[in-house]
C-alpha cells in the first residue's frame, strides 16, 4: 500500500513537472516579435539530407518551401508526401536544372511542365510557384505556365560553403522582416545550419512561414 502511494505521488510529481515544461516552451515559442521570415531549401529531394530536414523542422514546428528538381523525385516520393503532410510548400524547380532562360522555348517548358505532372502524380495537385535556376527567367514564361517565380533575398551560398557556422552567421546577421532565404537541402552542412537558423531565429522571436505566406501579404 505504501508502496502504492509513493509511486502515486511520484507519478503527480512527474505530470506537474511535464506540464510545466510545456508551459515554458509554449510561453518562448509565444514571443513573437512580429517579423517573418522563409526557408527555401532547392534541388532536392534527397534522399538522406532531406529527410534529416523534415525531422528537425517538425521537432521546431516549422514550415518552409521546397523547390524540387524533377528527376530527383524518382525514389524519394516518400519525401515529398512527408513535405506535403508536414505542411510545407512544394513548387517547381525544372526536371534537370537548367537555366531557363538559356534553353530553347520548347525545351524550358517541357522542362517545367514535365516537373509540374510528377509533382502532382505524387502529391494530387499541381505546384503554383517556380524557383527558376540560377534565378533564370523571362517575363514571357508567365504568361506561358501557370507559376509565380519566387526569387530570394538573402543566400548564404551554402552549396559553396561547407562550414556549418559560417552559413547560419552569413544568414542570421542578414535576415530582416519579410525575407526569403536561398538554401540547399542536398547538402549535411547546409541542412545543419539551416536547424541551427530556425533555433537561433526562433529565440530571437522570428516566426517562419511558407513563401506564399511572405508574397501574398
Ligand atoms: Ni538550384
Amino acid at each position: 500500500m505504501v508502496v502504492l502511494v509513493l509511486s502515486c505521488l511520484l507519478c503527480l510529481v512527474y505530470l506537474y513537472d511535464r506540464k510545466n515544461e510545456q508551459e515554458t516552451y509554449i510561453g518562448a515559442a509565444a514571443q513573437y516579435n512580429g517579423k517573418r521570415v522563409a526557408l527555401t531549401f532547392d534541388d532536392g529531394p534527397h534522399a538522406t539530407y532531406t529527410k534529416v530536414l523534415l525531422g528537425g523542422l517538425k521537432e521546431r514546428n516549422v514550415r518552409a518551401t521546397f523547390f524540387l528538381v524533377g528527376e530527383n523525385i524518382k525514389g524519394n516520393e516518400d519525401i515529398v508526401n512527408m513535405m506535403k503532410e508536414d505542411g510545407h510548400l512544394i513548387g517547381n524547380h525544372t526536371y534537370s536544372h537548367v537555366i531557363l532562360n538559356e534553353v530553347s522555348w520548347d525545351a524550358a517548358l517541357l522542362e517545367i511542365n514535365k516537373t509540374n505532372e510528377i509533382i502532382k502524380e505524387v502529391v494530387g495537385v499541381l505546384p503554383t510557384y517556380i524557383r527558376p535556376p540560377y534565378g533564370g527567367w523571362s517575363e514571357d514564361m508567365l504568361y506561358e505556365v501557370n507559376l509565380t517565380p519566387v526569387f530570394w533575398n538573402v543566400d548564404p551560398m551554402d552549396w559553396n560553403l561547407s562550414d556549418v557556422g559560417g552559413i547560419v552567421k552569413s544568414v542570421v546577421e542578414n535576415v530582416k522582416d519579410g525575407d526569403i532565404i536561398l538554401m540547399h537541402d542536398i547538402f549535411d552542412s547546409s541542412v545543419a545550419a539551416a536547424l541551427e537558423i530556425v533555433d537561433e531565429l526562433q529565440k530571437q522571436g522570428f516566426m517562419f512561414v511558407t513563401v506564399e505566406e511572405i508574397l501574398i501579404s
